[in-house]
Formats: structure tokens, C-alpha cells, sequence
């Protein structure tokens, strides 16, 4: 297989799923049925006679050759390949009622189009029916136009053979001698079955409580997922997975999943269509947006990543993970593991000195952390969130020698090193800001609103893109720094760029992540070692965008063990362990003042990328004991635990006293199975938790991660059937309580 490549067209970053010299998609020349083929799913779609282009299945893997007809309920059981419905009322014209796989805002359309235009004449009609396709290596391309204006969008489909993911995204192209607005364009429009049994996941929160699992009926009042906040967001992720009632559970059934490959503001929504069929829609906010098309202009949307399982939410999550690591994920499969890693924001805050950052550095490494990251106050007159953002240059009074010094000690004691940017924002007290008031997103003559005391830079003008790429690039050039972990800390409020024409102002929506995207690609085509951890104030910007520009994510900045169970629940339906980092910080936690043991936050922090961000100075001799027989046992699952298979054996939640959770390695060599006591009931719980996923006819050493003695009754060697059937509990007590059992094939 080949390794996904990334390419700008018209200035957007695109991805494309990778090949096999496998065919997948299946477009022959007249038939006008178009079909894609990839691991345990078939997608098609086809043009009916009157012109328009119907989706026909998205589901599990059908035979070559097997008939695929239109899915209109009115049409059921009618021989007809792809039928154009007639009107059905005098409510329901002809076009409102055509299933179709991307439709314009026209005819009477009742539901959420793919593209809503306005021509300057005032046409806001807009009709698309099927032009043209081909093929061009394996992806399929389908041109629709509308059915007068010179108005055309290509619609671009491939499939990963090895997952079934489709990548879809769409164009417009105003062929016309005026402009033409687009008020509203998706990436892809999705089709499910009729049926009054769906249910839609989804996943939400706010600051400190990101990754929030919901799961509602889909009906015809519409759920929309959206942030209009010009990023990703703490709340609704651009993901989604839909499920059938009493059928799909964490192991069986179907799901259909997604997730937009975008870092600012989207919308996806999911719902009813008038004839009761489940249509999902996503791709940029229309929300506070449009874009004037000029003549002969192409606007692109981002990639809207989607698939198919019938393994349950457990299936579609470890599809999807390894589809993410393989070709979304920079290195893809040979990327490095997160190395186990120090960062100091809860140790010292602001309050970042050379000496301090030193003695923090000697600590961690006794302990076998082989990353140490300074945080927030490095900088320029950073002493509070009050000022110095913008200015990336050494504070001297902190660092007087530099920032050489501590690097070097860093590596001589075996680390390597990283730093903390917030590149993207600026302190009204800063010289960034004094000489560049301008460069921020603003309303001319308006208040500029503060969050966390700083202004949002619009990345969107190409002087402060260049500006930020200089600036990033000198920064990693000039000091020998591994990792940047890239933060953001606050919303758009005042997301003016008065700098532009009125009509494409709004283009900041898009242009601004764009920059983004193109800074961060830049950065690391000059670097190539340098390692990037994706940040917005904890798991504010976590898609599938930013994914394949970051080698790790900061999920959120809420630290607490038990917490983090959860937010790790969460994150975790959508992207891969590979990318979310775990730190064990102090207790009482900062969150919620809960006090655990360092075992148990080692333990709850060992099922992610192990990271360290307790105040080391405070720390006793036992404390750098238990931490070191963490630190070196982690190492010793950390393949499993980040390249593995998930499995959530019990997954946590408020009404769940415990919890286990389960990664086995792809070669299925090694499983580990956390267990975790939330707070002990009665005086014992007997149910034995069920291993997933081992080779059920190899033979296992089971063993307690960290060392212990296997509970009573549990031998030491079994065959994988014998724990998937037997299952096995640690006789847990007390509250925030955990264990880990480790399953490695004997011999
Ligand atoms: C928010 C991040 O999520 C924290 O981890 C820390 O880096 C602070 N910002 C620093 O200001």
C-alpha cells in the first residue's frame, strides 16, 4: 500500500486515500452506475433518466453484478435501475422528493442542499444534474451542472481497499463572466436506508470537559453539529456515527461513521428527509459565511472521511483508528510512538526559569521521561496571560543565557526537547501588537473583545501568514527543539477582515484555516524531524484537519484520572490512541480537587500517550519510585496501547461504578486490560471482565502490569479462549483503584 500524499488544489489542503493497484471503483463507460469497493463496504450511486444523480448504497459489501436500484420508497420493487420520481403532491414537486447525492438549492428543495447559491441577476435557483465523470487512478469524479447557468461542481469520491473509508469532497466552479455567491457549500452529502431506527452518536462538552459521549433518536427534527466559533471547538466534534436501535451495540451491528477533515467552523447535520430517509450533510458553517465565486473561480470543500462496520461501535472505531494512523496521521504506520513526556504549565505556570526548568529537567529524567516540554512563559514579557503573546523571542530575564543552555542540559541528560507557541494569538500588551494593531480579526471602529486577555490574528492576510512562518521558522532553526506544542486559547468574536472588499470578507472562514494549514505544512516540510502536538485550551481543536498536520493532540486540559477516563472514552470513538496524550499531574487535581493515588493516575494515564505534568519538586523519594516502575513498565505495552486495538470491555460512565478497557497489539502478541474501581459498592464485585480480541487458540502469560500477584484463582498461562470465556477481575477495593493485566503469548 501506499502511503497517503497531501496536495493543495486551489490552495486547499486535500488528502487522498491511498492505493493498491487494485480497481475499486467501478464507473463503466454509459451506464451511468457508479460503485466503490474497499474492506467490508460497497458505495454506489447512479443517474436516473431524468438527469439527476441518485445515491444508491452505502453499506456492507455487495456482490459484483448484484443489481442496485434506486432507493426511493415510492419506487420500491420497481424494476427500474435508477428511476426519477414523479411529484408526489402538490407539497412535493418531482425534484424535491428525487433522492439525491448532492443536490442544489432549487426545484422546491425542502432539506438541507449540498450548495446554495445566488447569481448576480438574483437567481437563487439552482438545479444540478449529472454531466460527466472519470477516473483518474482511483479516484472517481463526477461533474454535475446546473440545468442553465454555467454554474458546475465536481463531486471526488475515492476508498481506502484496506478500510472501506471514503474520502468525498466537492467544488464549484463559476463558469459565468459574473460572480456568483455561494451561501452555503457541503463536502459530502450521506444517504442511510429509510428507517425510524437510527440512532445518531455524537460527541460534545466545553473546557474541561470535552469528548462527552451523546446518543440520540434521528427523527425528522434535524440535529445539527456545528461550531461557529471559526475553530473546531470544545463542543460538537465534526464526527458522527448512527447506529440502529436494539441491533447495533459495542460489538455487532451496523455504523455508519464519519468525520470532517476540517479545523474551523462546520456544520454537520443529520436527520429525516421529508420521505423519512436518513441524510447527513457536513462541510464549512454557513453560519456567518459566504464567498463570492469570480468568474472562472473554483471554491473547494475540505474531506468529509466516512465508513462502514458491522462490528458495532467497538468495529467502527478500530476501522477508523487504523485508517487515521495509516493515512491521516503524519508518518502514517512508521511514525514514531510518543515518547513518554514532561511538561511544566502545572509544576510552574508562568513562572518559567532557567533553574527551575532545570531541576524539573534532572527529576523527570531520573524517572525515564524522554521529552521535556517547556509550557506557557517563556517568552517575551509573558509573566501572566496579560502580555508578551505574539512576541516568540527568549524572556532574558528568565533565560539570561538563552534558551541553549537548558536545551543542552535537556540532552545530556537524555531528552529531547520542546517548546510551547501560541502562534496564532497576541497580547494587546506585546510589540506584536503595538506595531501591528491591524493584524488582528476586528471590526473597524468596533470593540475588540478579549479572551483570556488576547486577540485572535487574522491568518487569513497573507502578510501575517508569512510573518508567523518566519518567526516559527526561525524559532526551530536557531534553537534545537524536537517538538512545538501549538496551542490556542480563546473563540473568534470579532471575525472581521476589513482589509478585503465587503463580498469577500467572509473568506476569512476559510482563508484563516487554510494559512493555518499552510504554516504547520511549511513548518514541518523545513523541519522534518520536528514533532507538532495539535492544542486549543485542552481538546478545542481536534479534527481530523489538524490531525494530519500534528503527531499527537492534547485532549483536554482537565488532568483528573477519573475525569480522564472518560473524556479518553470519548475521544477515542473518533481518533486514535496514537495521538492522545495523557498526563499525570498533582493531587488534588486542579478540576475538581479530587485526590487519587499516583498508581491510579499512572494507570489512567497509561492508556493513552504517557505524559508527566506533576510539580516533580514536590515530590518524595517513594513518589519517584512508583513513577519510575510506571514509567519503565509503560514502555513495555506502549506499542500495544498506541498502535493496538481498542476494545471497551466496560466503558466508563457516571452510572458505572468500574470500568476495563482493552488494547491488543495488531499481531494480536499482546493484550492489556486496565481495570479501574470508581468507587467500590457493597463488599465485593464479583463479574469477571471479558477479554477481547486475543488469538484465541494461542497460548498467554498473563501477568499485573508494574509487577504483583495475579489474584486468586487466575492461572498464569491460558489460551486466549480461556480469558475471552473465563474472563478475570483483580479483587479491587476502596475508591480510584486500578490494575492492569498483561497477556503476552507464551513462548
Ligand atoms: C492551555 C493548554 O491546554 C495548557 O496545557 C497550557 O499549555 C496552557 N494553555 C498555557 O497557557
Amino acid at each position: 500500500m501506499r502511503k497517503m500524499g497531501f496536495f493543495l488544489t486551489s490552495g486547499i489542503l486535500a488528502t487522498l486515500v491511498p492505493t493498491t493497484a487494485q480497481a475499486k471503483v467501478t464507473a463503466p463507460a454509459g451506464a451511468k452506475i457508479f460503485r466503490l469497493d474497499g474492506a467490508g463496504v460497497t458505495y454506489a450511486m447512479g443517474v436516473d433518466e431524468k438527469g439527476y444523480l441518485q445515491p444508491l448504497y452505502w453499506g456492507a459489501p455487495l456482490a459484483a453484478g448484484d443489481p442496485l436500484v434506486s432507493t426511493d420508497p415510492v419506487k420500491t420493487g420497481d424494476p427500474v435501475l435508477v428511476k426519477a420520481p414523479g411529484e408526489l403532491s402538490g407539497f412535493d414537486p418531482a425534484g424535491s422528493v428525487t433522492l439525491q447525492e448532492y443536490p442544489g438549492q432549487g426545484e422546491g428543495l425542502v432539506n438541507d442542499p449540498g450548495i446554495k447559491t445566488i447569481f448576480a441577476d438574483g437567481n437563487r435557483d439552482l438545479v444540478l444534474k449529472y454531466r460527466s465523470h472519470s477516473v483518474r487512478g482511483e479516484t472517481l469524479i463526477v461533474e454535475l451542472a446546473d440545468i442553465k447557468r454555467p454554474l458546475t461542481v465536481t463531486l471526488r469520491y475515492t476508498i481506502d481497499p484496506e478500510t472501506g473509508v471514503l474520502a468525498r469532497s466537492a467544488s464549484v466552479r463559476n463558469g459565468d463572466n459574473r460572480p456568483v455567491r455561494v451561501d452555503q457549500i457541503a463536502s459530502a452529502v450521506f444517504t442511510l436506508p429509510v428507517g425510524d431506527d437510527y440512532r445518531l452518536h455524537y460527541l460534545t462538552g466545553r473546557h474541561a470537559a470535552e469528548w462527552q459521549k451523546k446518543d440520540v433518536a434521528i427523527t425528522p427534527a434535524l440535529t445539527v453539529l456545528e461550531s461557529r466559533r471559526g475553530s473546531t471547538g470544545h463542543g460538537n466534534n465534526p464526527y458522527f456515527a448512527i447506529g440502529r436501535e436494539g441491533v447495533t451495540s459495542e460489538e455487532h451491528g451496523p455504523v455508519w461513521y464519519g468525520a470532517l477533515a476540517w479545523s474551523g467552523s462546520f456544520r454537520i447535520s443529520v436527520g429525516q428527509d421529508n420521505l423519512g430517509r436518513i441524510r447527513v450533510m457536513g462541510g464549512y458553517n454557513p453560519y456567518d459565511f459566504s464567498w463570492s465565486l469570480k468568474p472562472g473561480e473554483t471554491l473547494d470543500t475540505p474531506i468529509f472521511y466516512a465508513g462502514y462496520s458491522n462490528a458495532g461501535m467497538g468495529g467502527a472505531s478500530r476501522t477508523f483508528h487504523k485508517f487515521e494512523v495509516a493515512h491521516i496521521m503524519p508518518g502514517g504506520e512508521k511514525a514514531r510512538l510518543r515518547p513518554v513526556l514532561y511538561n511544566s504549565w502545572e509544576a510552574t505556570a508562568f513562572d518559567v526559569t532557567e533553574a527551575g526548568q532545570e531541576a524539573l529537567a534532572e527529576k523527570a529524567a531520573r524517572i525515564g521521561v524522554e521529552r521535556f516540554v517547556v509550557d506557557d512563559g517563556w517568552f517575551g514579557a509573558r509573566n501572566s496571560d496579560k502580555a508578551g503573546l505574539g512576541d516568540w523571542t527568549v524572556n532574558r530575564t528568565k533565560f539570561p543565557n538563552g534558551m541553549k543552555p537548558l536545551i543542552d542540559k535537556v540532552h545530556a541528560l537524555g531528552m529531547d526537547f520542546g517548546l510551547w507557541v501560541e502562534p496564532e494569538m497576541v497580547n494587546v500588551d506585546s510589540d506584536l501588537y503595538r506595531a501591528h494593531p491591524d493584524w488582528v480579526l476586528n471590526y473597524t471602529g468596533r470593540p475588540r473583545t478579549e479572551g483570556r486577555n488576547q486577540l485572535v490574528l487574522n491568518l487569513a492576510r497573507k502578510d501575517v501568514r508569512d510573518h508567523l512562518l518566519g518567526v516559527l521558522d526561525k524559532l526551530v532553526s536557531e534553537n534545537d527543539i524536537a517538538f512545538l506544542k501549538w496551542d490556542y486559547n480563546r473563540n473568534w468574536t470579532e471575525g472581521g477582515w476589513p482589509e478585503m472588499p465587503v463580498q469577500d470578507q467572509q473568506r476569512v472562514y476559510v482563508d484563516y484555516v487554510r494559512n493555518l494549514y499552510h504554516i504547520l505544512s511549511e513548518l514541518r516540510r523545513r523541519h522534518p524531524k520536528l514533532e507538532i502536538e495539535g492544542c486549543s485550551g485542552g481538546g478545542g481543536r481536534v479534527d481530523l484537519g489538524i490531525l494530519g498536520l500534528t503527531d499527537e493532540v492534547w485532549p483536554s486540559d482537565n488532568t483528573d484520572p477519573a475525569d480522564r477516563l472518560m473524556i479518553q472514552d470519548g475521544f477515542t470513538q473518533a481518533y486514535p490512541t496514537s495521538v492522545m496524550m495523557a498526563w499525570v499531574t498533582d493531587s488534588p487535581n486542579w478540576a475538581n480537587t479530587r485526590t487519587t493515588s499516583l498508581d491510579y493516575r499512572f494507570l489512567s494515564s497509561m492508556q493513552g500517550g504517557l505524559g508527566i505534568g506533576a510539580n516533580l519538586d514536590k515530590w518524595q523519594q517513594e513518589d519517584f519510585t512508583t513513577a519510575s516502575k510506571w514509567v519503565a513498565a509503560y514502555k513495555t505495552i506502549r506499542q500495544t496501547v498506541q498502535r493496538g486495538q481498542l476494545y471497551r470491555i466496560d466503558p466508563p460512565s457516571n452510572d458505572n461504578a468500574s470500568s476495563a478497557t482493552m488494547y491488543v497489539s495488531q499481531d494480536r502478541r499482546q493484550g492489556v486490560m486496565f481495570q479501574m474501581l470508581h468507587s467500590s459498592m457493597w463488599r465485593d464485585n464479583p463479574t469477571p471482565n471479558h477479554p477481547k480480541g486475543l488469538d484465541p487458540s494461542a497460548t498467554y502469560r498473563v501477568s499485573v502490569l508494574g509487577g504483583g500477584v495475579l489474584p486468586d484463582g487466575v492461572p498464569a498461562r491460558a489460551s486466549g479462549a480461556y480469558w475471552m470465556e473465563r474472563g478475570l477481575r483483580a479483587p479491587l477495593k476502596g475508591d480510584f483503584v486500578g490494575t492492569a493485566f498483561v497477556f503476552d503469548v507464551a513462548g
